[in-house]
This record gives C-alpha cells, sequence and structure tokens, in this order.
C-alpha cells in the first residue's frame, strides 16, 4: 500500500505553508508506490469542519476546497485511494494579506558609517488586561517585518531559527515579512517581544569598489503584528508599544563582521518584569510612507544547517589558534570562552592560507573580523547574528586556556533548501568536484542567488545563476529562491526592458548596461524553472519581463540580429585573459551577444507556445530566425568555419544550434574537437563557454574529448582545483596558482558557482538521467560511460516522485538500473547500439553490450585530432 511521502502547495517545496499568500494553493503529493486509484485530499478547517476530495493527480492539484481567508487555514493532509493510510498533516494557513494595522517602530533613524551597532526593541504587554486567558488561545501569530535585519524573541526565547531575516529583496519594491507562530511562547499575564534589529542590507555597507551605505534608507526599524485568536473565535490584535536601548552589538556589517560586548547585555530584557526606564521610546514610522509591497517569502529562510569541527587546530607564533573547518562555507563560528571579563576575543575568517598566513586579500573590503568581549559569566556562548562570512579558515585572537573540543564550531549558514539531486561515479575526484558545486550552491543561495559569499559582494550577478539554474535546480528544490529573486528582476528592470546584471542593484559605479548572458537570465531562468517542475506559473508570471528583455535587445540590433555595439563581458573570466581584464576573452563579444539573443528569442518563441499565444510565439520565432541568421552571416563561414576560432564560439554556435546545414555542423564540431586537442585538453572557455563546452562536444562526435576535459588535471581544467585541495568551485580556473599563491588578480573568489555549471553535464550525460519533457515527464536513461569511469549513478527527487539511474561496467556489458517514477514514463538508450526500450514506472534492470573502460579513449573518436603540439604555460597564456 502507498504512502504519502511528501505534500508541498506551489513550487515551495521543502517550505513552510504558514502565512502564504494564496487563497487557493495548488497542492502536490509525493507517494512512494503507484497510486491507480488516485489520491484523498482533506483539510480540517480552523472551525472543525472538514472538507475532502478525490483527485486523479498527484501534482499541482486546483484546490479542492473552500477559499481561505487572510489569517486563517486548517490541517491539510492525503492518503493514497480510498484506504491509503492518512499522511501526517501539514498546516496550512493564508497570511497576513493587507490585514497590517501597525507602523513601523525604529531605534534609529540615520547613523554614520563608523557607528553601525545594532539594537535592541521590547514591548511589554498584558494578554489577561485584554481579557485572553492562556488556555482559551487557539493560536498566536506574529507577523513581523523589517528595515534592517531582526531576530525575535518572546519572553526571553527565541521565536524562531531564522537568520539575517527578513532577508533581502528589492527593498523599494517589496519588503518581505515572516509569520511566527508564537502560541507556545505566550504566558499569562504579563508578556514581552523583543527584537535585535541591524542594519543588514537595508542601510548596511553593500557593494564593491568602496560600497555604500544607507542604499534603501537611512532608518533601521521593526514591523510586527500579534494576533491572537481565542476558542470562542474572536481574534485580538494586541497593540504594542516598543521601547529601544543599546544592544550589546556595538558594531554589526555583512562584510565587516560583528563586535559584541557581553558585558553590555542586559539581563533578563526581553522578559516581562524588566526594568526599562532607561529605554527611550521608539519612534513610529508611518506605514504608508514606505511603497514597498510587504510579502510573505516564496522560499524557506536562510538558517543553520551544519555544525563543523574542526580538521585541525594549531597555535600559531604571538598566540592565535588556526582553525581549518575542512570546508569553505558561508557562515560564522560558535564559541564557548572561559575567560576573566572583559577578555577580547578576535574572530578572523579566510578561505585560503598563503605564505603561511589567512589570505585575506581576496576579501577586498569586506573585513570578515568578529570580537567578542567575554561576560565572565559561565557558561559563555557566542555565535554573531548579523553578519555572515565565506570561509574555511579562522584565526581566534585572544584565546584564554586550552581549546578543548566542542569550543568552536563553524554554522554553516544559507537558505534552507530541499535537496533533491545526487551524483556519484566510480572516480573519487570526479565525487569531489559534485560535492564542490553542491557547496558553492549552499554557500551562495543566502536568500539571493549570488556570484560568491566572501568579498565585498556577494550580490545577485544574473549570468551566475543564468549558467548555473540546470544545475541549482537539480541539486536543490530552488523554485522558491528563483521565484522571489525573479519578481525583483521584473522590479529593477527598466523601463525599456534592461535587465541590471545584478539583482538586487545596488549603484556603486558597475556600468549598467544591457548585457548578454547576463541579463539573458531574465528569460532563462524562468525557463529552466518551467522546464524542471512542468509548471508554466512562472513563465505567465515573468512573461512581461521576458518579452521586454528580448524586445529590448532586439531594438538593440536595429532588428538586424546582431548585436554589435556597446557594453558586454563576453566569454568572461576566459583563462588567457589577463588577471586583472577578466573581459578580454579571444572570443568575440558580440559574437557572444548575438548568440545569446538568437537563443534566448527562440526560448521566447516557446515560452509563448506553452502559454498559447500563438502570434507572439510566431513573432519570437522570427526574431530568432533573424538573430541566427545574423550570427551566420556574421561570424560563420560557407564551410562552418566559427569567426574568433574558439572553443567558446564553437560551443555556442552548436548547442544553440546556429549553424544552417549538417555539413557546417560537422565542420565546426571537428574544429572544435580540433581546438581542444591542441589544447591538450584543457579548459579555455570562460564564464559563457564553460557550462556548454562538454555538450558541444557530445555533438560534434567527441564524447572522449568531453571527458578528458572533464577528468583533466592539469590547469585549467575542473580537477586541478580539486586537486589542489578545493572544497568548493572556484571563479577563476587558477585561483590559487600550482605554487599555492592566490592568483593577483583583483577579483579570487574560491567560491563561485558558475564555472561549476558542469555537474548539470555530469547528471545528464556521465550518469545519463536525462529530463526529456517539462517536468520529468518523460526521462531518458542514456548513459554515456567514458573517462575510464567504471560506475555512476545519479537521482532525481522530481514532482511526481525519486527518478534514479546508476549504471556499471563489467568488461564489455553494462548493466543499467532505471528508476522511474509512478507520473513518470522512460526511455532507456542503450549506449553501444543507440538502442530504445521504452519502461513504466518502477525499476528496471537492463544488461546490454558496452565498450569497456579500457576502450574509452578510442571508441568515440570520429576524427582523429591533431595532438597538442605545445602546450602554453600560464605565463605565456598570459603575456597573450
Ligand atoms: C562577479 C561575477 C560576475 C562578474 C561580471 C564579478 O565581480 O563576481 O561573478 O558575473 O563580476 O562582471
Amino acid at each position: 500500500m502507498s504512502t504519502i511521502t511528501e505534500i508541498w502547495l506551489e513550487n515551495r517545496r521543502g517550505g513552510s505553508a504558514l502565512g502564504i499568500d494564496e487563497s487557493a494553493p495548488r497542492v502536490t503529493v509525493i507517494a512512494d508506490g503507484p497510486a491507480p486509484d488516485g489520491f484523498v485530499l482533506e483539510l480540517l478547517h480552523d472551525d472543525d469542519s472538514v472538507e475532502r476530495a478525490e483527485v486523479d493527480e498527484a501534482r499541482l492539484v486546483a484546490w479542492p476546497f473552500r477559499a481561505l481567508e487572510p489569517r486563517a487555514g486548517g490541517r491539510l493532509r492525503a492518503r493514497v485511494g480510498a484506504n491509503g493510510p492518512w499522511s501526517s498533516p501539514l498546516r496550512v494557513e493564508r497570511g497576513i494579506a493587507d490585514g497590517w494595522r501597525v507602523d513601523f517602530v525604529s531605534p534609529s533613524l540615520s547613523a554614520s558609517p563608523e557607528t553601525r551597532a545594532a539594537h535592541l526593541l521590547r514591548a511589554e504587554f498584558d494578554i489577561a488586561a485584554r481579557g485572553i486567558a492562556v488556555a482559551d488561545i487557539v493560536r498566536a501569530r506574529a507577523y513581523v517585518s523589517a528595515h534592517g535585519v531582526y531576530e525575535l524573541e518572546l519572553n526571553g526565547d527565541r521565536v524562531s531559527d531564522e537568520r539575517l531575516a527578513p532577508g533581502w529583496t528589492s527593498y523599494r519594491h517589496r519588503l518581505r515579512h515572516q509569520t511566527f507562530d508564537v502560541s507556545g511562547l505566550l504566558r499569562g499575564g504579563a508578556n514581552v517581544l523583543g527584537a535585535w534589529l541591524a542594519d543588514g542590507w537595508y542601510r548596511g555597507h553593500l557593494g564593491f569598489d568602496g560600497g555604500l551605505w544607507d542604499i534603501y534608507g537611512t532608518d533601521v526599524a521593526l514591523l510586527l503584528q500579534l494576533d491572537v485568536v481565542t476558542r470562542d473565535g474572536r481574534r485580538h490584535e494586541i497593540p504594542l508599544t516598543w521601547r529601544h536601548h543599546a544592544s550589546p552589538i556595538l558594531a554589526a556589517g555583512l562584510y565587516e563582521g560583528e563586535s559584541y560586548d557581553a558585558r553590555l547585555l542586559p539581563r533578563g530584557w526581553s522578559e516581562p518584569g524588566f526594568d526599562d526606564i532607561a529605554w527611550m521610546d521608539a519612534a513610529v514610522l508611518d506605514r504608508s510612507r514606505f511603497a514597498a509591497a510587504i510579502e510573505p517569502p516564496t522560499a524557506p529562510p536562510v538558517r543553520e544547517t551544519e555544525r563543523l569541527r574542526p580538521v585541525d587546530v594549531s597555535r600559531r607564533e604571538g598566540g592565535r589558534i588556526r582553525l581549518d573547518f575542512g570546508q569553505n562555507i558561508s557562515g560564522v563560528l560558535a564559541i564557548r570562552p572561559r575567560a576573566p571579563r572583559g577578555t577580547v576575543i578576535r574572530l578572523h575568517h579566510a578561505e585560503v592560507i598563503e605564505d603561511g598566513e589567512l589570505g585575506t586579500r581576496p576579501l577586498r573590503g569586506a573585513t570578515s573580523v568578529d570580537s567578542y568581549v567575554c561576560s565572565g559569566e559561565a557558561p559563555e556562548e557566542y555565535t554573531p547574528r548579523f553578519t555572515i562570512h565565506g570561509f574555511r579558515y579562522a584565526e581566534i585572537e585572544g584565546w584564554v586556556g586550552e581549546l578543548r573540543t566542542g569550543d568552536v564550531e563553524a554554522l554553516v549558514i544559507h537558505t534552507d533548501m530541499q535537496r533533491t539531486g545526487r551524483f556519484a561515479s566510480s572516480s573519487p575526484e570526479l565525487d569531489r568536484l559534485h560535492e564542490n558545486v553542491v557547496w558553492s550552491m549552499r554557500d551562495n543561495f543566502v536568500d539571493v542567488p549570488t556570484d560568491c559569499p566572501q568579498r565585498d559582494e556577494r550580490m545577485g550577478w544574473t549570468g551566475d545563476i543564468q549558467v548555473f539554474a540546470p544545475t541549482a535546480l537539480r541539486l536543490y528544490a530552488a523554485h522558491g529562491v528563483l521565484t522571489g529573486w525573479l519578481r525583483d528582476v521584473a522590479a529593477e528592470q527598466h523601463d525599456d526592458g534592461h535587465v541590471p546584471q545584478f539583482v538586487p542593484w545596488v549603484e556603486c559605479g558597475f556600468p549598467n548596461h544591457p548585457t548578454a548572458a547576463w541579463g539573458d537570465a531574465a528569460v532563462i531562468v524562468p525557463w529552466e524553472m518551467y522546464r524542471n517542475d512542468g509548471d508554466a506559473t512562472i513563465l505567465r508570471e515573468q512573461y512581461d519581463s521576458m518579452r521586454a528583455w528580448v524586445d529590448l535587445v532586439d531594438r538593440l540590433t536595429g532588428r538586424t540580429g546582431h548585436w554589435s555595439a556597446g557594453f558586454q563581458l563576453g566569454d568572461w573570466l576566459d583563462p588567457a585573459a589577463p588577471p586583472e581584464r577578466p573581459g578580454d576573452s579571444r572570443t568575440d563579444r558580440y559574437l557572444v551577444a548575438t548568440a545569446y539573443h538568437a537563443r534566448t528569442a527562440r526560448i521566447m518563441a516557446q515560452v509563448a507556445a506553452v502559454l498559447g499565444r500563438e502570434a507572439d510565439a510566431a513573432h519570437y520565432e522570427e526574431v530568432a530566425a533573424r538573430a541566427a541568421a545574423a550570427f551566420r552571416d556574421e561570424y560563420v563561414a560557407p564551410s562552418g568555419r566559427v569567426v574568433s576560432d574558439t572553443p567558446t564560439s564553437i560551443a555556442l554556435a552548436l548547442t544553440f544550434d546556429l549553424l544552417a546545414s549538417d555539413e557546417q555542423r560537422r565542420c565546426a564540431g571537428d574544429r572544435l574537437l580540433e581546438l581542444v586537442a591542441q589544447d591538450g585538453f584543457h579548459i579555455s572557455t570562460g564564464f559563457v563557454g564553460t557550462p556548454i563546452i562538454c555538450d558541444a562536444l557530445m555533438a560534434a562526435g567527441g564524447r572522449d574529448h568531453a571527458y578528458r576535459l572533464l577528468m583533466q588535471r592539469e590547469l585549467p581544467s575542473w580537477l586541478y582545483s580539486v586537486s589542489m585541495g578545493a572544497t568548493t568551485i572556484w571563479e577563476r580556473w587558477d585561483s590559487m596558482l600550482p605554487d599555492g599563491s592566490i592568483n593577483p588578480g583583483d577579483m579570487t573568489s574560491f567560491n563561485h558557482y558558475a564555472l561549476g555549471a558542469v555537474a548539470d553535464f555530469m547528471h545528464r550525460v556521465v550518469a545519463g538521467l536525462v529530463p526529456d519533457a517539462p517536468g520529468w515527464r518523460h526521462i531518458r536513461f542514456a548513459p554515456q560511460p567514458g573517462g575510464g569511469l567504471q560506475h555512476a549513478s545519479a537521482s532525481y527527487d522530481s514532482v511526481h516522485g525519486p527518478a534514479a539511474i546508476a549504471w556499471r561496467r563489467d568488461g564489455s556489458t553494462i548493466t543499467i538500473r532505471a528508476t522511474v517514477p509512478a507520473g513518470s514514463s522512460g526511455t532507456v538508450v542503450l549506449p553501444a547500439t543507440g538502442e530504445e526500450v521504452a519502461v513504466g514506472p518502477g525499476v528496471h534492470e537492463i544488461v546490454a553490450p558496452c565498450w569497456s573502460a579500457a576502450d574509452d579513449i578510442t571508441s568515440s573518436e570520429r576524427t582523429d585530432p591533431a595532438p597538442p603540439l605545445h602546450r602554453p604555460t600560464m605565463a605565456e597564456r598570459k603575456a597573450s
């Protein structure tokens, strides 16, 4: 008998259903087996009435119950068929909607860059005085948001484990709020709500090249409405009067770190009975003064997801203690000092060690030092609240006595998405590479999909997530984060359709011009989301934004299709580009721009077709055809030779399907194989070429080339960083040079996910798990063994249930085990013959002939490319 293993609403897998926006959210259920009789959904409303519905579908089932009123809900559960066991219930509750009755309260209306302290706010209230007995409380909710970042306490207890709430959105347009269940924390009589409040992204230091303060406003402020519902069905909006005081956090900056003086904590400040005579009344800021829509989250919150203990501890000369956590993370330390009152402890962070010291130069303006002044009152524990660092190593300065196990831990902090995709193979290095991609995704999904977690940047760079989106959506249920981020993309898009290069946009001097591969994120990211879960809602929501971008580029080409002027980042970070000029790629930047225009316009046509907008579909087909023709006219010889003559240019032509004939494709493919071989199977592509190079090689019939590139260990290559001990994906192939020194470029991060987009290739081609229809309705199991691998496997928790593949070679046979989820069908493609075997839901094992691991090197060669004559050294590359 099948049981229900998961229930979620809309595309918020793994997210909370408390405080949602929709009055009729769609429901998806996952069963662990077939569901021939369909499902039963049941909602036990707050008023004890029960609604039941029999549904055939498991995915995105239209809400079959009465619409939810704001702040009302029920317990949703499901079962398979008429007799299956009920799932555990999910509390579904609509949010506050437009029921806000409170205003912002502020402890600080302005601050100078030097005085960025955090503040305490407290509001004491008596529920008995309002005629409420605790025993009569059915539920109590705190609806909370802030200008800044906050943490909430009720009667001395933390209300939630969320960090850096309310998160970062385009605050001018959208301000997120949280809904907390505080029913269990209220006491009879007097209660106290307490909030810690700091600058965060709202008015804190943000941006590169010096950055800015007060980007969204000069105030920090809290918005909190407390609602209590009693057994008689009445809702009480509890009036709150807020007072504020200095906090022990004397300085807090996301980049800078936090300074905390534990001696200054007013004990009991968030509990009843505390004497707040010395506290000041908070200023009240009329909510209507602020234009931003106050919205519930679309994604799970940022929280601590793991704790790491150091794998190595050493005392440094001068007394500092160095800790190696064995993993580059985004997060903070937790320390438990035992030291006399007034002892100052400083926590320094860095991703790497250079010349025996913490390599802090790549952090640029992000100081990343926390400091703590001990209270001397045991037991002491400190974890910074309002900062976050990208680090693997830390040094503790000022520690008194021995450092015992458990005295220091590293807290891994990021958006707490549900893991969906896994990969494993017979190569430990490949597995480590994959693991590094996973970590770079974790470390860079801190509310916004960012470029890096460590230096004075951490921006939602559009190009980075554009290339990484397929991988992101494989590894984690990232739809919620991306849905919210895309709303900001649309909100910050200029009237003419221009999409800023990073969103939320911070005006810190970066040329704000339409940029191919970056602005294209507005179209490609929602399209990838649709392909992943089959839900066209995101396309509908983003349609105007997507269309505006394509129309803008069409205009910029003068409707010729050839994007030939203006600012471009091109194949950013081509390994041949000098460290200080990362945009100096060997590939013509307008070739990149025109290729992307063709691709994005084609996607736009597909989007329009999915949404039934036939006229638009025809129009964008035409725009795409024009761009593809312009690409060929301008950059492709009739023979198929592509101008620039670089792997990136040919990879674009092949994977974006821009060539006119099989003959052209063959010529271009042969040349690609030649170039890659000539380069000694080293990477010679940047941000644009790297995510597609292996696919292009496969399209050119060069499976072996793709594997040699993938399994290459010498610089530049994916496994070079692995061989250097990397635990995340680097921004540059040579972020760390072979002699252990840090790349001299001003822009050198050890934690950028963009070049990790190859993980998608590992799932699709190495393991062979290929979604073949939107939402994984149909799956191809098409392993392409190579690289001497003996086995590989991948799994993906699709919206129909788990899909998986595992293959193992034994001499000249291969055993393929394919798992098809209940709502899907599959085709197993046998590697040696290309024969296709149709399979239905369930697990299938097929044994077939295959080239052996020993044959890998030659089996896929269609041409015999010239061997490399001379592999340029790094110095030569730079000089060129
Ligand atoms: C970021 C990149 C980004 C690039 C584009 C860098 O500073 O870290 O990932 O895409 O700038 O200019």
